[in-house]
Parts: structure tokens; sequence; C-alpha cells
């Protein structure tokens, strides 16, 4: 079975900001899930480096153009790599390839009659790379998302792709597959944007504004609007049209965000379908990371929250470990570094860490440096079992990008309550006693035997630290192997590893 998981590419005009961590981040996750489940998978991620506000940013940086997009996409990968984005492959749109391809499904398009050329005016937002209505603006007029920049009116002759011939078929393409568009709050705006006709796709941009692109194939006075061009890096990503791109395209999941809903659940398939191509099988979209007021995190705002500071400070999988466990999925939800601190402090450290750390430490001491052999199991002991290990089983099935924050939840809930049967069933207590020794033994091997089995679902969401963990107690899973969780599996007299602090206080 194949799983390709795609994140945006993400424009260049300013540094990456935890908005772009946060969907790479998931995208990843998703990926170490379908790979735990067995699936051959392919996971990629990139920069989006054409387009206005892509060279209007290089214009002001000063620096010759190419220099400017090398710098910039290099923070992204150099952020994806440092947040451990296990991506095969790193987009970039100015790659030849890529452009090439772009102009041909271009002259297929205007072989086949599909592009007109006419004259249009519109209200345009850079932000966005967006003409829009007057329906979509607030109240002062400006986009939403991008309410410093204002809207700019434009007047020109360009080229068009003709959409609303395939409303109809897109809606019924919902209808007949519920989870094209996961979570259903999605699917259901998706719906509202086709319940009225679609006016024509604008395609192209007259370089007299805009020169950074694919030019036309069939007038070189023009370059490809930048979605054109961005949308088809999932396909020229595959050696599309090259034989063999049908299996993985088949498995097409798009992670986004919602502010990208329409380019992805409108303009996307039907560009498909007007050439032949399937739909993606999946769009998982997720919220948006606010700032103060409520406002959308963007680049083109500047009110970002600097991913690269948050790992500086408390590491990279406090921060992976936030964004998984706290994007809601009906809304915008809040992130500042003290926010990730706290989560990091109480959560991974006082819940998990510190657990791992008095359970290993004391069973190296009283039981000779390892795994002691239980007794029989009691019904406290069961009771803790079955909830650890149904927690974790919520990351032995396949996952959708939505179920991540409840299923991470899950995993920090249920180590509360190991919490609370490791201090009720007091080890400390029974290790003074002869007569209590067996029953020590079973609890602390217990307890290390769920702490295991959390970190293993773990590995999906914070693998680095659910790694070193893994290793402390010497029972370090197969990569390639299928994960199958089941409880008894770390082996009685295990030899343990030297127990270090997996997450010590962050103060300040
Ligand atoms: O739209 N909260 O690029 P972009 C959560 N180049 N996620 C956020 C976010 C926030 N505040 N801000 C950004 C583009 N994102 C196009 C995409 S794809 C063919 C072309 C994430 O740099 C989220 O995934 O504006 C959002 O959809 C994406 O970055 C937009 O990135
Ligand atoms: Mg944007």
């Amino acid at each position: 079975m194949k799983s390709y998981i795609t994140t945006p590419i993400y424009y260049v005009n300013g540094a990456p900001h935890i908005g772009h961590a946060h969907t790479s981040t998931m995208a990843d996750i998703l990926k170490r899930n379908r790979k735990a489940l067995g699936y051959d998978t392919k996971l990629t991620t990139g920069c989006d480096e054409h387009g206005q506000k892509n060279q209007e940013a290089a214009l002001e940086s000063g620096m010759p153009i190419t220099e400017y997009l090398t710098m910039r996409s290099g923070e992204f990968q150099r952020l994806f790599d440092m947040i451990n984005v296990d991506y095969d492959y790193f987009v970039h749109t100015s790659r030849p390839e890529h452009m090439r391809q772009v102009a041909n499904v271009e002259q297929r398009m205007f072989d086949a009659g599909l592009i007109i050329k006419k004259q249009y005016s519109g209200l345009y937002c850079t932000g966005c790379e967006q003409f829009k209505k007057t329906t979509d603006l607030t109240d002062e007029g400006n986009c939403p998302d991008h309410p410093n920049l204002g809207v700019e009116e434009l007047d020109e002759l360009n080229y068009f792709l003709n959409i609303e011939p395939y409303r109809q078929q897109l809606l019924e393409h919902i209808e007949e597959n519920p989870k094209f568009v996961d979570p259903p709050i999605y699917r259901a705006e998706l719906k509202r944007m086709l319940a009225e006709p679609l006016e024509d796709l604008c395609i192209s941009r007259p370089k007299t504004r805009v020169s950074l692109g694919v030019e036309l194939p069939f007038d070189n006075n023009y370059v490809t609007y930048v979605w054109f061009d961005a949308l088809f890096n999932y396909l020229t990503n595959l050696d599309w049209p090259k034989e063999g791109y049908e299996q993985w395209w088949q498995a097409a999941e798009h992670t986004i965000g919602k502010d990208i809903l329409k380019t992805h659940g409108v303009y996307w398939p039907i560009m498909l379908m007007s050439i032949g191509e399937s739909p993606p099988a999946r769009l998982s979209v997720h919220g948006h990371w606010v700032g103060p007021g409520g406002i959308k995190m963007s680049k083109s705002l500047g009110n970002v929250v600097d991913p690269i500071e948050v790992i500086e400070v408390v590491g990279t999988d406090a921060l992976r470990y936030f964004l998984a466990r706290n994007m809601r999925s009906d809304g915008d939800s809040n992130i500042s570094l003290e926010l990730v601190r706290q989560t990091y402090n109480s959560e991974l450290g006082n819940k998990l860490g510190n657990l791992l750390s008095r359970a290993a430490k004391f069973s190296k001491k009283q039981f000779d440096d390892r795994v002691p052999t239980p007794g029989l199991f009691g019904s406290a002991d069961e009771i803790i079992r079955i909830s650890v290990l149904e927690a974790v089983n919520g990351f032995a099935r396949r996952i959708e990008m939505a179920d991540i924050p409840r299923l991470t939840q899950q995993l920090i809930t249920v180590c509360d309550r190991m919490n609370n049967y490791f201090a009720e069933q007091a080890p400390w207590d029974l290790i003074k006693d002869p007569i209590t020794d067996e029953r020590c033994r079973t609890v602390i091997y217990v307890s290390l035997d769920c702490i295991r089995l959390v970190f293993e679902a773990l590995r999906q969401v914070i693998p680095m630290s659910s790694n070193a963990a893994l290793l402390m107690l010497n029972c370090l899973p197969n990569e390639n192997e299928i994960w199958q969780p089941a409880l008894d599996s770390l082996p009685p007299e295990t030899k343990l590893n030297e127990i270090e602090t997996l997450y010590p206080r962050i103060t300040e």
C-alpha cells in the first residue's frame, strides 16, 4: 500500500514561521503513522518560488533574485531538518523540469480550447495571490487574512480557464467521497464555495507586472499565475506525466491550512478534471495559529512566533508536541513561546519524563540494573495496562490529521493514570518487606512496560525523545518492522541503560 503525503509549498517572501512548521510537522506525523503500519511512504514539502509577492520581497531585499530565493528556501529546508520532518523530496518550483511540465500542460489546455483570453478587472490581494470578490472582503474592504495589505484594483488582459462546467462534477465527487475533505467543517465550507457559479480562473500575469514565473508557452508576454504553477508540484514531484506516478497519485493526501482551501478544493480538482486526471484522495485541513487579537499569524503581517527561537529555548520535541496536541480541529488556536514552555514542563517533563526516570532508576537500583520479572497481575495492574493499550492503539490505526490532537491528548491523559497507579502502589514501601517484594517487582514491571508502550506510540509525534527513552529501556523497536503494540513485550530481566533526564525543566 502506498501513501503520498504533501504539504503546501510555502512562499519565500519571508522567513518560515510556526504555521509552516505546523503543517510540515503534521504531515510528518502522518507519514510516520503510515510507515508504522507498513505503507510505502512518500512525503514532500518545499517552497513556492514564483509570483508577485516573492518578486516584491526579493526586490526589497536588494539581493539578486535567484540568490534571494536560494537563501529563503534554504531557511525553510533547514527548519524542516531541525524539526525532523522526514521529507523524501524538497520542492523548488524553480526546478527546470517542473517548469517544463507546467508549460506543457498549459499548451495542452490551450490546444484543447480550454483557455480563453479576455480583459478582466478585479480586486487583487497580493497576500493571497488571488483575485477577490467584494463579498470575500471585510466591511473595510480588506482581505480578512491580510488586512494591512489592502487590495489593488487591476484591469488587465489575461488568459483564463473556464471552470464553471466542472462545478457539478466536483460537487458529485464530494458527495460520493465523504472523506475527500477532512474534517467535516471544511467539507461543508467547500460545498458552500461551490454553491454558486464559478468565475473563470485567471491563469496568467502580464510580465509588465510579474516576471517571476513560468512563461506561457503560447504567449511570451505572460508568465503563469503562481497558483496554477504551484499546484502542479503535487504531480511533478512524482515525475508526472512519466509512467509510474499513478500509483502514488491515487494515494495523494494534501495537508493544508484553511486559508488555501479554495485553491486546493475548487481550482486544483477542476484543473485535474480538465486534463483527465483524478482529484487527490484527500484534503486534510487545519485551522490557524493566531497571534494576539486572534489575527492569523503571517509573514505578510509580521505577527509571528519564530520556530527557531522556540526550538532553541525548549527543543524540537517540545515544539512538535505542542503543535500536535493543541491545534483545534474546528477553528484557530493560540501559541506563544511561553505556552510551549509551560506545556513542555507540565506534561512532557512532569507527567512522562519524570515517571520514566523514577520507575527506571528504582528498577536499576533495586533489581540489579534490570527490568524485574513480574508476579501475577492483579486488578489494579490489569486496569492500567488495558487503559494504556487502548490509548496507544489510537496510533496503531491509520490516523487523519484532524485526529492528531485528540490522540496525543489521550496519551498524556493515560500518563496521569500511570502516575496515579505508581503513587497508589507505592513501590518504595513494597520493597521494604520481603513479603511484598514480588508485588514490588510486578508494579515496576507494569510501570516500565506501560511507559514503553506510550513511547512506542509517541515515536510518531516526538520521534527523537521517544527513541531516546526506548533506548534507555533497551527496547528500541526496529524502524522497518510493522508496529503492533502489545503488552508484555518488554522482556523481563532486560538490562537497563543509563537513565538520563529526558525532558529537563526549562525555567527561562
Ligand atoms: O499559500 N497557522 O503559501 P504560504 C497555521 N504558496 N498554518 C499556517 C499559518 C498559521 N497562522 N500560516 C501559514 C501559500 N500556515 C502557497 C501554497 S501550495 C500548492 C501553494 C501554513 O507561505 C498553512 O499550511 O502562504 C497554510 O495553508 C500555508 O502555511 C500557507 O503558506
Ligand atoms: Mg499565505
